[in-house]
């Protein structure tokens, strides 16, 4: 049996790759901080985390395979601006949820004697600035992520566990601001190539990729899914 867990499970891409990996056979546990989610978490919190995964794991008798780790937060503001206080949350929740998430369940997969794979949450905003939408706490936290990746696929590839990420393009979730702009949304459509916004289901197909084994051979790297964003 395959078991996966995925964080921010209670929308957008969360739960969109909580439902596609249901309908492909997954057990999943979805954690959120809202109700609904399956279990209730903050991922900046270590013991709320670590407390979800045990409940977890303890429930399927098991560790999990796989880890999409979709928990985010989108803040936009001109940096001169920003308040330390939101520059220090958005961090914390990006980058530091992260960290905590893949930890927890790296360290229940090595426990275990069951290595998988853990698939986490980039974003262009991490490889482009962006005039329209200024989030330099985000881009940054972005980047975060990336290093991390690359860091972990290293720790962990000789335990057997992959790390990845996928980098979303503008996705139609409601985290995505751009659309309540007619300008700003017409401009980003001008400069996309496909000519649309992509939906949570399709950077979820990226994610189960990654995270079951058709990707076993694939660590310490990402897949973008921008719709040709970061190419044009
Ligand atoms: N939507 C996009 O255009 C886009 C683009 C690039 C990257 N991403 C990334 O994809 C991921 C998912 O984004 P989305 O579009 O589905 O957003 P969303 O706002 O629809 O969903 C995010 C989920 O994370 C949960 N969450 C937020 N803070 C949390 C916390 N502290 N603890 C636990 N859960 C928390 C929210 O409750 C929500 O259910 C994020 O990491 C985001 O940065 C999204």
């Amino acid at each position: 049996m395959r078991r996966i867990v995925v964080t921010g499970a209670g929308s957008g891409i969360g739960l969109a790759v909580a439902r596609r990996a249901h309908d492909l056979g997954w057990t999943v546990a979805g954690i959120d901080r809202t109700l609904g989610a399956g279990h209730i978490a903050d991922v900046t919190d270590a013991a709320q985390v670590s407390s979800a995964m045990d409940a977890i794991t303890s429930s399927w008798g098991g560790a999990p395979d796989a880890l999409v780790h979709c928990a985010g937060i989108y803040r936009v503001a001109p940096t001169v601006t920003v308040d330390p206080a939101d520059w220090d949350h958005t961090m914390s929740v990006n980058a530091r949820g992260t960290f905590l998430a893949a930890q927890a369940v790296a360290a229940r997969m090595i426990a275990a004697g069951n290595p998988g794979s853990i698939v986490v949450l980039g974003s262009v905003g991490a490889g482009r600035g962006d005039l329209t939408e200024p989030g330099a706490a985000y881009a940054a936290s972005k980047g975060a992520v990336s290093a991390l990746v690359r860091q972990l696929a290293v720790e962990w590839g000789p335990a057997g566990i992959r790390v990845n990420s996928v980098v979303p393009g503008v996705i139609d979730t409601a985290m995505t601001t751009v659309t309540s702009n007619p300008d700003a949304a017409n401009a980003l459509l001008g400069r996309l190539p496909l000519g649309r916004l992509g939906t949570a289901d399709e950077v979820a197909a990226a994610c189960l990729f990654l995270a079951g084994s058709d990707s076993s051979y694939i660590t310490g790297t990402e897949i973008t899914v921008d719709g040709g964003y970061l190419a044009s």
